[in-house]
């Protein structure tokens, strides 16, 4: 099968097309001949390297993490899914690979996909709309008229967490650039801030999340427009150590992410805020609950560019220069 392989970790490295051999299915696993494939800003930081600690994948592999497509073959545990239907995932760690004609996924971490979307479209929302859920509903519990400030609105998780966030009842603040404020007020944000003329600390208090997705001088601000009480959680780092635990890291990998977010941990328990690290996981039953959100037009994609399958270098080095308006799309068949 035709794929784009990394052989060496490097900053903006190219991925080399190549012929493959099909990957060996498993007993718990569903063969997808992919249709089309989420490029996340996560395959990048891969390719450069950048993950090498939390995730040491052995080279050459395939990256791509978002797929859609349809169900060619399925293990001989595998009892959900049957040849023909349609499905989308965001596909295990350390099974990835969903830049190639085809990928195993858990059975586990698979759904079907939602049946009004195109595939362009259901690949478009795995691993974003995964960790909105996992950050809103999963551990901040956000709840009807709480009031949410989700940074990079116009970005693939900003675009679907907007949703979600307004789906749960929530009040919406967002931080984008000009270009981009009608867009997230198309989305439903309540509460719009310019970055580049406003600064979103004069502007926002008694917040009761906060989902983090930038650097840390935006981290230690989002500490201050937080209620006692309230919930910090980052999705850009620093990993906390309850993350070390969760992945099983080896002792020197928990010291590391240990150090790295004792400070913010420190002001955080401080100004009496709750601090924590998603890194979001492959998750099929909760794909299942996202997908009927789409089909009952509470949320919807928002997709900036689709790329054909020779051009996914390019979609990477788009993805990368950090300007996408929601989701980036590589069409495979
Ligand atoms: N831990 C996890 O599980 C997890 C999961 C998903 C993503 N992430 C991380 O979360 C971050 C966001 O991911 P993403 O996929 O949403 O990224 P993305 O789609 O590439 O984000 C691009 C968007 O960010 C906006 N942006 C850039 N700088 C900004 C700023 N200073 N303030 C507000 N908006 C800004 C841009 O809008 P303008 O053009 O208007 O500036 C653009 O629309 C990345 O670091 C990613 O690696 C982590």
């Amino acid at each position: 099968m035709k794929a784009f392989v990394l052989d060496r970790y490097g900053k903006a490295g190219a991925l080399r097309p190549a012929d493959v051999p099909m990957p060996e299915l498993r007993d718990d696993e569903v063969l997808v001949q992919v249709h089309a494939a989420g490029v996340n800003l996560l395959d990048a930081k891969i390719r450069d390297g950048e993950f090498k600690l939390i995730l040491p994948y052995r080279l050459p592999l395939i990256l791509g993490h978002d797929v859609a497509g349809v169900v060619a073959q399925v293990g001989s545990r595998v009892q959900q899914f049957r040849l023909g239907d349609e499905v989308y995932a965001r596909a295990d760690d350390f099974r990835i690979g969903t830049f190639a004609e085809y990928v195993p996924v858990k059975e586990a971490s698979l759904a079907l996909k939602p049946k009004g979307l195109t595939m362009e479209e259901a690949a478009s929302i795995p691993l974003v709309a995964l960790t909105a859920w996992q950050a809103l509903v999963e551990k901040a519990d956000l709840k009807k008229g709480q009031k949410v400030f989700i940074q990079a609105g116009s970005g693939g998780v900003g675009t679907l967490a907007i949703q979600l966030a307004k789906h749960l009842g929530a009040t919406v603040a967002t931080t984008t650039s000009t270009a981009n404020v009608a867009l997230v007020k198309s989305l439903g944000a309540d509460v719009v801030i310019d970055y580049k003329s406003q600064d979103f600390e004069e502007v926002l208090r008694d917040c009761d999340v906060v989902l983090n997705s930038q650097d840390g001088k935006t981290l230690e601000k989002s500490l201050r427009v937080l209620r006692r009480g309230g919930k910090l959680i980052t999705i850009s780092g620093p990993p906390d150590p309850e993350f070390g635990k969760e992945i099983g890291a080896p002792g020197f990998v928990k010291l590391v992410m240990r150090l790295l977010s004792a400070g913010v941990r420190r002001r955080a328990k401080n100004r009496g805020v709750g601090f924590s690290f998603l890194f979001m996981r492959a998750n099929g039953s909760q794909l299942g609950e996202i997908a009927r959100l789409f089909d009952a037009g509470a949320v919807h994609p928002v997709i900036d560019r689709v790329f054909p399958f020779e051009s996914t270098n390019e979609a990477l080095a788009y993805v990368e220069a950090g300007r996408a308006k929601g989701k980036v799309v590589v069409k495979i068949r």
